[in-house]
């Protein structure tokens, strides 16, 4: 039996879906990933880069999964198999609930030491580091001691299965409206604090004046992955998201918004970062243990920076627990709509898979020398998860998705979708130029060159 809209749950209203959706968009991938991203490829030209693929390729990319997901109310795999059935499409689902498994198995570690470090403010532990050297030292033997890391992931793995239990509207779309606008003031406040430390200018330039001899394709290719990232993009939680809105909602304008906020906040966070990291002579390709590198060092220049210290990691432990739901309502919302699973079940298997896929992640940052740095490869376990699932599996998903809207369910049936209840989509001769043609092109230069490079 199908269930109806009202059965499966819905958004309170349309600023609920798009509070719910930034709140998916908004979390360690801005704060955390951004910067260490940015700081490895460049600075400002990848900024410029990526900005211009966020609205690009992002953009028209998102409109499309949420078109499938409110079309279809379905689940990644349902959808395509209620458009099409028995079509191996089915499979772009089926990447789409791995993908979400294995992100949330890295993310999870990251978001554990954050919430780890929310106690250590607390506890003054911050407050003689000076340098960033010893952040680094502390940091190291944080995260080198694996009860603390397996066990503060674990913690947050249960936190995201708890709200995913509690289900869509009650759980998601609360912790979102409030959240949003405390993070931003919190930001900004540190902004101010790290533009006027002796020494920050050199980290603004880098940050903002482009230097174009440093792109290539790789980068390009970094920069594309992490715009897929932080919109969530590319593996079906705008697809899942979309099928909880209302046909009277506007998927385009909410989309744009999505975009917007979740940019404005990742240029937010690399305005904190870059000016600290040159004004404490930091280089800036740290690598994934940037901000706890930067923000310890930082906050004791702070008035009342240790209580300032422990809000603001509650808040991004927060804006990563409502992007660690929606990771794991994909692969919860596939096995309850298709297999027939209880919620209860879904969550206790689908969390405890990501819990030990993480393990290694967990054990990735001075805990285990071998996943510290695999031999062979040369980054640690942790890096290599993030860019096998995080850049390459969501450019492929979203590859294919806008292959699928432009050109196997069609442009037309998206529109029709779009432009419900007298809805309409202003830019939709745009739009179909790019998911048709643009988008999947764009893309696939991307990754042939990255291939070519590789010999
Ligand atoms: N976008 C989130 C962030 O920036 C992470 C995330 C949540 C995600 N859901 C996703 C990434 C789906 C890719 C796909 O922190």
């Amino acid at each position: 039996m199908e269930k109806s809209a009202e059965e499966r749950g819905m958004w309170g209203s349309k600023l609920g879906f798009i509070l719910a959706a930034a709140g998916s968009a908004i979390g360690l991938g801005n704060i955390w990933r951004f910067p260490y991203v940015t700081g490895e490829n460049g600075g400002a030209a990848f900024v410029l880069i990526y900005i211009i693929l966020v609205f690009g390729i992002g953009f028209p990319v998102m409109i499309a999964e949420l078109s499938i997901g409110r079309h279809t109310r379905k689940n990644p795999i349902g959808a395509f198999e209620k458009l099409f059935p028995g079509s191996p499409w089915k499979f772009l689902g089926v990447l789409g609930v791995v993908t979400g498994i294995c992100i949330l198995s890295f993310y999870g570690v990251i978001a554990g030491w954050v919430f780890g470090y929310i106690f250590k403010t607390i506890s003054g532990a911050f407050n003689n580091i000076e340098t960033a050297q010893q952040a680094e030292i502390m940091h190291n033997e944080f995260t080198g001691n694996p009860v603390n890391s397996i066990g503060l992931f674990f913690i947050f793995i249960f936190l995201t299965s708890y709200v995913i239990y509690k289900g869509v509207k009650g759980g998601i779309e609360k912790w979102a409206k409030i959240l949003m606008p405390a993070l931003l003031i919190l930001l900004i406040l540190l902004i101010i604090r790290s533009v006027t430390l002796p020494g920050s200018s050199e980290g603004l330039a880098y940050y903002l004046v482009p230097d174009f001899s440093k792109i290539n394709f790789e980068t390009i290719l970094k920069a594309l992955g992490q715009a897929f990232f932080s919109l969530s993009l590319g593996m079906g939680t705008m697809l899942t998201y979309g099928s909880y809105i209302s046909k009277k909602d506007n998927i385009v304008s909410s989309a744009f918004y999505v975009c917007l906020f979740d940019t404005m906040i990742a240029i937010v966070a690399g305005l904190i970062f870059f000016p600290a990291l040159f004004a404490l002579s930091m280089s800036p390709d740290q690598g994934p243990a940037l901000i706890f590198h930067v923000l310890p060092s930082i906050l004791n220049k702070f008035p009342g920076g240790q209580l300032f210290g422990a809000g603001l990691f509650i808040l991004i432990s927060i804006a990563a627990l409502t992007s660690t739901v929606s990771l794991l309502e994909v692969p919860v919302a596939y096995v309850v709509d298709e297999k027939g699973w209880t919620r209860k079940k879904a969550v206790l298997v689908m969390g405890s898979l990501s819990f030990i896929i993480g393990i290694p992640s967990a054990l990735s940052g001075n805990a285990v020398s071998f996943f510290t740095m695999l031999p062979v490869i040369g980054t640690d376990f942790l890096s290599l998860m993030s860019s096998v699932f995080g850049d390459f599996s969501l450019s492929i998903g979203s590859f294919f998705i806008a292959l699928f809207v432009g050109w196997k369910w069609g442009v037309k049936n998206a529109v029709n979708e779009i432009e419900q209840e007298n809805i309409e989509f202003k830019i939709k001769s745009a739009w179909r130029v790019f998911i048709k043609f643009i988008c999947p092109i764009a893309i696939l230069i991307i990754f042939i060159n990255l291939v070519v490079n590789l010999f």
